[in-house]
């Protein structure tokens, strides 16, 4: 059965790890993050974004997909299923599907409007026994057409959005979507610290976790992250696994062209990435 995020996020934020929250695009990453959670005994969040909720041809599809595999897969460690940046009209559309988390992306909104929305869904979202997350500060890079520039968040600001009651934060301390580049700064401790200092023990969600390097990771950890969203580090995995696949001329050679063939070295890839993530974020065993 699907849980709420917020059980082992504060759990997470206690015990000073991080649970990992893969995107999922299909079947195949959806079992693909599943197996790597089971086998690690981590507990594991599964993001959507809209563009990827469109894809699976709306969310009804995904909530029934992933509450059959939970069921065939015989999953026992904690699973949420989460709106990965959603509009009000998306994060609405996810609670009547039956998701059991949401993330609420109002910081393109003037902060009195993201306010009134966010309450609006706090109350909406625990009134079902979900979870909520709220953002503060753009996350920079482009998400499923979401775009906005890595500025670090208003510490002041990040206390009186946690203080609506949503069950983690994510913040922007420069982080971004997809790749860095090559002269990135880095992760604003600084900011980082500011907000934690002031919002106490809100777990913080840290995005575009593609390509940090490991101690940011950690000392992330250490100041109070305990959700690190990875979505691209996957897909290039895949997309490389898949690519030697055909490069070898493997899909000519007897059923290879079968997709269940074609797509297995891509999946087990994404299985060994999430699996090398959860080690870095300290949630093996955590379940
Ligand atoms: P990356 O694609 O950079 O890993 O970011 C994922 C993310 O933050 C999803 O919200």
């Amino acid at each position: 059965m699907l849980v709420s995020a917020k059980a082992m996020l504060d759990k997470a934020k206690a015990g000073h790890y991080a649970v990992g929250a893969f995107n999922i695009n299909n079947l195949e990453w959806t079992k693909a993050i599943l197996t790597a959670a089971q086998e690690c005994k981590s507990p594991v969040i599964l993001n959507v974004s809209e563009g990827a909720g469109k894809y699976m041809t709306g969310y009804r599809t995904v909530v029934g997909m992933v509450n059959g595999m939970l069921e065939e897969m015989n999953i026992s460690v904690p699973v949420a299923l989460h709106l990965d940046h959603g509009s009000y009209e998306g994060c609405m559309k996810c609670i009547a599907a039956g998701f059991s988390s949401v993330m609420f992306d109002g910081s393109h909104y003037p902060i009195e409007e993201n306010v009134e929305k966010t309450k609006e869904l706090v109350a909406l979202t625990h009134g079902k026994g979900m979870s909520i997350e709220a953002e503060v500060g753009g996350i920079g890079g482009e998400e499923d057409g979401v775009v906005s520039s890595g500025e670090c968040a208003d510490p002041e600001e990040c206390k009186m959005v946690a203080d609506l009651g949503v069950d983690m934060l994510a913040a922007g301390i420069g982080n971004i979507h997809g790749k860095y580049p090559a002269n990135w700064a880095g992760l604003s401790f600084d900011t980082l610290d500011a907000i934690q200092k002031l919002t106490g023990d809100m777990p913080l969600v840290l995005h575009g976790g593609t390509g940090i390097p490991a101690d940011q990771i950690k000392k992330a950890i250490s100041l109070g992250v305990s959700k690190i969203n990875v979505n691209t580090e996957c897909q290039i995995a895949f997309a490389e696994a898949t690519r030697k696949y055909v490069e070898e001329g493997k899909d000519l050679q007897g059923k290879g062209f079968d997709p269940r063939k074609l797509l297995k070295p891509g999946s087990d890839a994404v299985v060994a990435c999430v699996k090398e993530k959860m080690e870095l974020f300290g949630s093996v065993g955590k379940a």
